[in-house]
């Protein structure tokens, strides 16, 4: 056993896949949850993967009573892992306040409740979001962090700067963000994936649910833009590939390798795909014809990120190397183990 970790957010589309990665790389997982957005049955899959089903609290967050109990119970807990949040861009716009009170109380309670329980290292689930529409691409760490598109981005930077100043008053803890870019695809078994309540806004859940016939078609979001096919360039990178990035974040802290107590990685292919590169690679890996037709530019879209990694590939030996067209196939064969549950 590595040690004990809570995976805050541990039933949601990565975090599910990261307790998989910790689980098989020895680690005690106890994953704390709402259920917000997210779905109890997660940890049958997490379960039929690797054997063991991680302990659960389905507790919020922002009631730091539930946390205590959450420690209390435990013991000597290693690590956080902190995914838990809010994560619709659209919705932020629309109730901004809940977005900061759940992103940033959760946040501050469990940075709280570390000190209290003497838990030394943490890894946040951050996001590119907080880069804006940079000036140069690829980003790189140190590229500025400009103003966020939406109430859900200054969450993550305004999370970000709580960790960094919190760390640097508490020289015996230590803290990674991780800045993903865009995680898609599914877990190779299919046993667990992602899960979107209602209409989906991300691009893939979207293609496959169009693919399987629950949406008539996909539309695409401009074709206008100032990039080579006029879709707008993403980095799209495998959610897999993606969790087993939190692990070797995670035995950098506990390891005592990294370099400064605070720290942050792009995490990316380091390559940019536009939208219809992206619908061309679902066709190829699945052979599926996809109906979709080009609309109008979506508020708050950039046009144009990727990552350079780098800094990941050196520091933490880390490379996302799973194809765009094994996570389309990876989020079909998904798809379609959904489409078999409820029929
Ligand atoms: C990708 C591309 C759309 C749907 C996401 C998260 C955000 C952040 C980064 C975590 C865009 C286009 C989409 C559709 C389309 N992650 N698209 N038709 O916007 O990069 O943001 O990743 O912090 O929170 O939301 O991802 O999957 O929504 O869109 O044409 O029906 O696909 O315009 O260019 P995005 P996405």
């Amino acid at each position: 056993m590595n040690g004990k970790v809570i995976v805050t957010g541990g039933t949601g589309y990565i975090g599910s896949h990261t307790a998989v990665e910790l689980i098989t790389a020895g680690f005690e997982v106890v994953i704390i949850d709402n259920l917000y957005n997210s779905d109890i049955s997660v940890l049958d899959g997490i379960r039929s993967i690797t054997g063991v089903t991680p302990k659960f609290y389905d507790y919020d967050l922002c009631d730091s009573q539930k946390l205590e109990e959450v420690f209390g119970a435990e013991g000597k807990v290693d690590a956080i892992i902190h995914f838990a949040a809010y994560k619709a861009v659209g919705e932020s716009v629309r109730k901004p306040l809940e977005y900061y009170r759940n992103n940033l109380t959760s946040l501050m309670n469990l940075l709280e409740a570390m000190e209290r329980h003497n838990t030394t290292a943490l890894v946040f689930s951050s996001s590119c979001t907080v880069y804006g529409q940079p000036d140069t691409l690829p980003v790189t760490e140190s590229s500025p962090v400009k103003d966020a598109a939406s109430p859900y981005g200054y969450t993550k930077q305004a999370g970000e700067v709580i960790i960094r100043d919190t760390m640097a008053s508490r020289p015996g803890q230590k803290a990674i963000s991780l800045r993903y870019f865009n995680p898609i695809g599914a877990h190779p078994t299919a046993f667990i994936g992602e899960l979107p309540r209602g209409v989906p806004e991300n691009l893939v859940p979207y293609i496959t649910q169009t693919a399987i016939g629950l949406r008539e078609e996909l539309k695409v979001f401009g074709t206008d833009y100032d990039t080579p096919d006029g879709s707008c360039i993403r980095d799209y990178l495998h959610v897999v590939d993606l969790a087993k990035a939190h692990v070797v974040a995670l035995k950098r802290l506990l390891g005592g390798e990294n370099k400064a107590n605070y720290e942050v990685f792009n995490l990316g292919m380091g390559k940019g795909v536009s939208v219809l590169e992206a619908i061309a690679a679902f066709g190829k890996a699945t052979g599926v014809r996809l109906n979709y037709s080009v609309t109008g530019r979506r508020a708050g879209d950039i046009e144009k990120i990727w990552a350079d990694p780098s800094l990941a590939n050196r520091e933490l030996g880390w490379k996302a190397g799973i194809s765009i067209e094994e996570a389309m196939e990876t989020a079909w064969r998904w798809e379609n183990k959904l489409k078999n549950k409820k029929s």
